[in-house]
């Protein structure tokens, strides 16, 4: 759900653009892993960029004990319609006048009411801080045919590198581009690199129960629903029920480093 200063994640899933807890503890070298995981490989697009090796410095020797550190250079991806890019700080204003819509700051965590200083410490700091720390890799979503933005995308409580490889995604679509499906052709665009390219085992959605269009959106790029979590997102003094869903490469037959196991079920 979120998407928004803090664009990305359901509001009150912690209100604001959340910290990654990556677990460092497999070889990101293994055979099998995602190349885009291992140092030292490089790639002609979507690349990490400039991963830091720990240990000697030999790109080919990883020291298990030491953090690794991708650090992201922020990318751009396309699709037929749209350019998926990071915010620059001349999408201010743009990005300042979409999220007046309310139904934005209701089922998200932007504020309102939201002013050109939360579009500009969004785009100038949360965002920067994400793709540099490996927390948020956020998206605007522009018009390729105008450039006007569509929207914002993005992989928010990322968990990379390392085991986990989880991550969620939010988004919103500016009010006059709904309907034309936007969000769905940036989503399935941002899942393919998430999975493709980043390595992300598990994608995960929240939304606030009731939230039709987005679990409509979720459903049509293959999300599975996975139940409503009680109580779970804080709303103007009440708690709130949360739909929880999620998409797995082996949903969209892709492979992956760690087979999913699934639990057998019985009766
Ligand atoms: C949810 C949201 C992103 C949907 O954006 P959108 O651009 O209209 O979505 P798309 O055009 O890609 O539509 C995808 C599908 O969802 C359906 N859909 C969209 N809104 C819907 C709604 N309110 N109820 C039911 N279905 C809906 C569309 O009909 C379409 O299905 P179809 O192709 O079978 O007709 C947009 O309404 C929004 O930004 N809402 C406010 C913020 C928000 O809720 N963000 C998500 C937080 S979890």
């Amino acid at each position: 759900m979120p998407v928004g200063p803090g664009h990305g994640g359901v509001r009150g899933h912690d209100g604001t653009v959340p910290a990654a807890t990556a677990i460092v503890s497999e070889d990101p070298t293994a055979p099998g892993g995602p190349s885009s995981l291992r140092p030292g490989v490089t790639h002609s697009k979507n690349e990490w960029h400039s991963p830091k090796v720990p240990g000697d410095g030999n790109p080919d020797t990883v020291d298990e004990a030491a953090p690794y550190t991708p650090h992201m250079e922020p990318i751009s991806l396309t699709t037929e319609r749209l350019l998926l890019r990071p915010f620059v700080p001349s999408d201010v204003t743009a990005l300042q006048a979409a999220c007046q819509d309310p139904d934005i700051s209701r089922y998200t965590n932007v504020p309102s009411p939201y002013t050109l200083e939360h579009a500009r410490t969004f785009i100038e700091e949360r965002c920067v801080d994400g793709w540099r720390d490996d927390s948020v890799y956020a998206f605007g979503l522009f018009s390729r045919e105008d450039g006007r933005l569509v929207g914002s995308m993005a992989l928010v409580r990322l968990q990379l590198p390392g085991p986990e490889r989880q991550a969620e995604l939010g988004y919103w679509t500016a009010k006059e581009a709904r309907g034309r499906g936007y969000t769905v052709e940036a989503a399935r665009e941002v899942i393919r690199w998430a999975f493709e390219d980043l390595g992300i085992e598990r994608m995960e959605w929240y939304a606030e129960a009731g939230n039709e269009g987005s679990r409509a959106v979720a459903l049509k790029v293959g999300f599975r629903m996975e139940g409503t979590m009680r109580a779970k997102i804080p709303y103007a003094g009440t708690r709130r029920d949360a739909w929880v869903g999620a998409l797995l490469p082996s949903d969209l037959g892709l492979p992956t480093p760690a087979p999913y196991l699934p639990y057998p079920e019985r009766g």
